[in-house]
């Protein structure tokens, strides 16, 4: 499966939304997440993403395999987005910000 890393907090470009050919993504309040029960795999997100988050689940970066866990768990409490939106104004200074992961909103 897909998994949305670190990168993606406070960026939410959503551009991965709108080529997911089963409307697997999930929206929390600053991140998106990846439902691991819907993903097949199918590897057209990936390139979409302006912050480089999406990684396959055993390709993760060194330090982002907490994040297979975070998707999975929730996917299962935040609703379905099957849409890009627009970006937050300052997704573009949060995409250079390294070490963002205490600030994920649950
Ligand atoms: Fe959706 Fe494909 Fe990305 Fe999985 S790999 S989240 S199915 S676009
Ligand atoms: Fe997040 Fe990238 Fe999608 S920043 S919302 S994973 S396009």
């Amino acid at each position: 499966t897909y998994v949305v890393t670190e990168s993606c907090i406070k960026c939410k470009y959503t551009d991965c939304v709108d080529v997911c050919p089963v409307d697997c993504f999930r929206e929390g309040p600053n991140f998106l997440v990846i439902d691991p029960d819907e993903c097949i795999d199918c590897t057209l997100c990936e390139p979409e993403c302006p912050a480089a988050a999406i990684f396959r689940d055993d390709d993760l970066p060194e330090g982002q395999e907490e994040f297979i866990a975070i998707n999975a768990r929730l996917a299962k409490a935040w609703p379905a987005i099957i849409q890009k939106k627009d970006a937050p104004a300052d997704a573009d200074e949060w995409a250079q910000v390294q070490d963002k992961r205490a600030l994920l909103e649950e």
